[in-house]
């Protein structure tokens, strides 16, 4: 039995009074869900060599306030097992979900065995989840010889199907590497489908929000076959915000807490360890993972702590406001960390998973140099900062994974952003939006590649992601693009392929 058809039942438990406890006694076995608790999938994320977080949220009826679910801790089991029927299962435990986090759960997994799949369920009120897979990471001291990602962004669900899950599902890669927009918080237009639920402002909103994207059959199933490691961009909250500035001049104290419930839902959503979990308004997302001596992926952001951008109104600005020192993308303390970090890397291939464009890229046309305010082209001395500490060391094999202009983009990143001259620092794949359109002509695109001699590809006429294989002496990435964004079962095809040999910044094709 999957799950009981029975409405839910209340246990005796008074629940006059229950939104102001801030402790709720669980309920276990005596819970039943009228309908499938577990609507919105499973998932996992941010591996370890030894660990995994485990995620769910019980919502019976994803689309009503508190997802169908009464106000009160559910008892949650859950299940590790060696093989995928579960028939060994090797760790497993009860963790209460609480209605304060949407009956979500968050489970950190400890004591697995590095480099392995495993396979994960929960079970709570007599319903059973299905079973996903997840991965360990390699352990340290040890070169895996390959390492298998996805990265992806911006699926804004009225603007297309998720063909593009259903193809990094069938991929089951070692991790997916979802660098934001993972919901929208307004309406889109050029739907090719439509919810009807209005721009997001409150919790309730966001909730409602995620439940509609993760109904969505291949998004659940791309989570359900392999751990993520996420950062959110701007719409998980409001488009083009910068840290507590709204771009509609809203009071930053009433924008803090429209931000404090859009992480909170964020949270309540993805499988994040609880040391990503936000308090007082504030999320703490950037963090590394090892995979062995092949590879460190570090999850930046760009969006919490950055500075407003340059010379409103934006998107396209010039002018010299854009160079003054002070201006930041990542925050002093982030900077630092990722310069520690870095610098401590001992891994063959350092990847940054971040939001936008880091490479120059004048997007003007024929007049004089225009940039994309809110990418780093708009923030060209934290670019400047981020290139220094790669230099430092220097790094091994940094490779920068980007998203936010729904393009595909291969770019080199040069020691000195406007000389294409000096010594190419890093390779940067910018992945194209997984749904997202683009208002942009493939023409205009084509116009930008002929004025940046350090972007070898640029298409904004593909949905897609990045497939990525990595080894210890190569990195080939290819550029997986949807064949028709407007059905959810299109075919995908290889657009273009690239290496990047270690040893040599740059991309072969
Ligand atoms: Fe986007």
């Amino acid at each position: 039995m999957r799950h009981s058809r029975r409405t839910v039942v209340s246990t005796g438990l008074a629940l006059a009074g229950a939104g102001l406890l801030r402790t709720w006694p669980a309920r276990g076995a005596d819970v039943t869900f009228s309908d499938d608790p577990f609507a919105l999938g499973i998932a996992s994320g941010y591996p370890e060599a030894d660990a995994v977080v485990l995620w769910t949220r019980l919502a019976p009826q994803p689309f009503m306030p508190g997802g169908g679910v009464p106000p009160s801790a559910v008892e949650v089991e859950w299940e590790v097992g060696a093989d995928e029927r579960l028939r060994t299962v090797v760790r497993s435990g009860t963790v209460d979900a609480a209605p304060d986090w949407a009956h979500s759960v968050h489970v950190e997994v400890a004591g697995l065995e590095p480099a392995r799949d495993y396979w994960y369920r929960f079970t709570s009120g007599g319903a059973q989840s299905p079973v996903g897979r997840t991965r360990t990471a390699p352990a340290r001291g040890t070169m895996a010889n390959r390492l298998s990602l996805a990265v992806a962004c911006c699926q804004h669900f009225e603007q297309g199907h998720y063909a593009a899950y259903r193809a990094i599902a069938a991929d089951a890669v070692d991790c997916v590497i979802h660098v934001g927009d993972y919901i929208y918080e307004g309406r889109g237009t050029s739907r090719v489908r439509s919810h009807d639920a209005p721009e997001c402002h409150t919790l309730e909103d966001y909730r409602q929000r995620y439940a509609i994207y993760k109904s969505d059959p291949h998004l659940k199933a791309a989570h359900a076959a392999g751990p993520w490691m996420l950062v959110s961009d701007d719409h998980e909250v409001e488009n083009n915000y910068a840290a507590e500035h709204s771009p509609l001049y809203t009071p930053p104290e009433v924008f803090l807490r429209r931000r404090a419930v859009a992480y909170q839902a964020y949270y309540e959503h993805l499988p994040l360890p609880r040391r990503l979990m936000p308090s007082d308004g504030r999320q703490h997302l950037y963090t590394s993972r090892a995979f062995g001596d092949l590879a460190a992926i570090f999850m930046l952001d760009g969006r919490q702590y950055r500075s407003p951008q340059a010379c409103p109104p934006f998107p396209l600005v010039a002018c010299a406001e854009i160079y003054a020192r002070e201006r930041t993308m990542l925050g002093e303390e982030q900077e630092q960390w990722l310069r520690g970090s870095l610098g401590a890397s001992t891994a063959r291939w350092n990847l940054l998973g971040q939001q936008t464009v880091l490479a120059h890229f004048d997007q003007s046309g024929a007049g004089p140099p225009a940039y994309w305010a809110d990418s780093w082209n708009g923030y060209p001395a934290a670019r400047e900062r981020l290139v220094a500490t790669i230099l430092e060391r220097p790094v091994a094999n940094p490779v920068v994974l980007s998203g936010d202009i729904h393009a595909f983009l291969v770019n080199d990143v040069h020691a000195t952003a406007l000389d294409n001259d000096s010594p190419i620092v890093a390779t940067e794949l910018v992945t194209s939006s997984i749904s997202s359109a683009q208002g942009r002509t493939q023409e205009t695109f084509d116009g930008w590649k002929a004025e940046n001699p350090n972007v070898h590809l640029a298409r904004g006429d593909q949905r897609g992601y990045l497939r990525i294989a990595l080894a210890p002496e190569q990195l080939h990435a290819e550029l997986v693009a949807v064949d028709d964004v407007t059905r959810a079962d299109s075919p995908t095809h290889v657009l273009a392929a690239f290496d990047v040999e270690s040893g040599s910044p740059g991309v072969v094709r």
